[in-house]
C-alpha cells in the first residue's frame, strides 16, 4: 500500500503528539516530533551555559546529532548520543524554545533534516510549518486545535500526573505568550496550510480524533 506524508500542525497543548504518535502505531509510519528537534537544540544551548547568541546556536543546530528511537509508550530522543527525552520538556527548556525556533538558521538546519525523514513517505510529522513549508507537497495536512483554556486543562493534568507543581491560570498564560510568540515570529509563522484540514478537538477525545485522522489517511492511499 501506498505510504503518504501526514503533516500535521496546530498550536500548543492541541494534542497532536499524543494523537500523532497513536496514528502513526495504527499505520504502521514513522512518528517524527519535529517540537522534540527545536527543543533539542536549546537543550544543547543551555548546556553550554552561554548568553544567548544566535550565531553560536545556528553552529550547534548545524553539528549536533538529533536521533528518535521508538519505544512502545515513548519516543526517546538523543542528542550526540545523549538521552535527553526527559530533558528537552523541562520549564527552562519550554520557557526560551521559541526564541531559538525564531532563528532562521536554526530552522534551516532542522527542515534540512526533517525533509530527509520524510522523503520516503511513510511519516506523521507534527509541528508548526509541515504543511506550510516542510512538506508543502504533504498528501495529507491537519491542522490540529484547540481552545486555549482546553489545552492548559490537559497540560496541567499531564503535568500534575508526573507529579509536577504547577497553577492552571499561570500555564493558560505560558500557553498563550507561546502561540503569540510562534504565529507572530517573521520566519514560519504557525498558520494553517490553505490546504490543510481543521480539526478542533476541544470536544474531541483521543480516539475520536486518532480515528478521524486514520479514516482521512486510508482516503488518500
Ligand atoms: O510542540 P512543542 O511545544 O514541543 O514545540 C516546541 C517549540 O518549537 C514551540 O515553541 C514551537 C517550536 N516549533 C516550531 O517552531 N516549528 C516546528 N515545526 C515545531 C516546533
Amino acid at each position: 500500500m501506498k505510504k503518504i506524508v501526514v503533516a500535521i500542525d496546530g498550536p500548543a497543548g492541541a494534542g497532536k503528539s499524543t494523537i500523532a504518535k497513536l496514528a502513526a502505531e495504527k499505520l504502521g509510519y514513522a512518528y517524527i516530533d519535529t517540537g522534540a528537534m527545536y527543543r533539542s537544540v536549546t537543550w544543547k544551548f543551555l548546556q553550554t551555559g552561554r548568553e544567548f547568541d544566535e550565531a553560536f546556536i545556528s553552529e550547534l543546530a548545524n553539528t549536533m546529532i538529533i536521533e528518535f528511537k521508538p519505544e512502545a509508550k515513548i519516543n526517546r530522543v538523543f542528542v550526540d548520543g545523549t538521552e535527553v527525552t526527559e530533558a528537552i520538556r523541562t520549564p527552562e527548556v519550554t520557557a526560551i524554545v521559541s526564541r531559538v525556533a525564531a532563528i532562521g538558521a536554526v530552522r534551516e538546519a532542522m527542515v534540512e533534516q526533517q525533509r530527509r525523514m520524510g522523503e520516503i513517505g511513510g511519516v506523521l510529522m507534527d509541528g508548526r510549518d509541515i504543511g506550510t513549508v516542510v512538506f508543502p507537497h504533504a498528501q495529507l495536512k491537519i491542522f490540529l486545535t484547540a481552545s486555549v483554556e482546553e489545552r492548559a486543562r490537559r497540560r496541567y493534568k499531564e503535568m500534575v500526573e508526573k507529579g509536577q507543581q504547577v497553577e492552571l491560570a499561570q500555564l493558560q498564560e505560558d500557553i498563550a505568550a507561546r502561540d503569540k510568540q510562534d504565529s507572530e515570529r517573521a520566519i514560519s509563522p504557525l498558520r494553517q496550510a490553505e490546504d490543510a484540514l481543521l480539526l478542533d478537538t476541544s470536544d474531541m477525545s483521543i480516539a475520536q480524533v486518532t480515528d478521524k485522522i486514520l479514516q482521512l489517511v486510508q482516503e488518500r492511499v
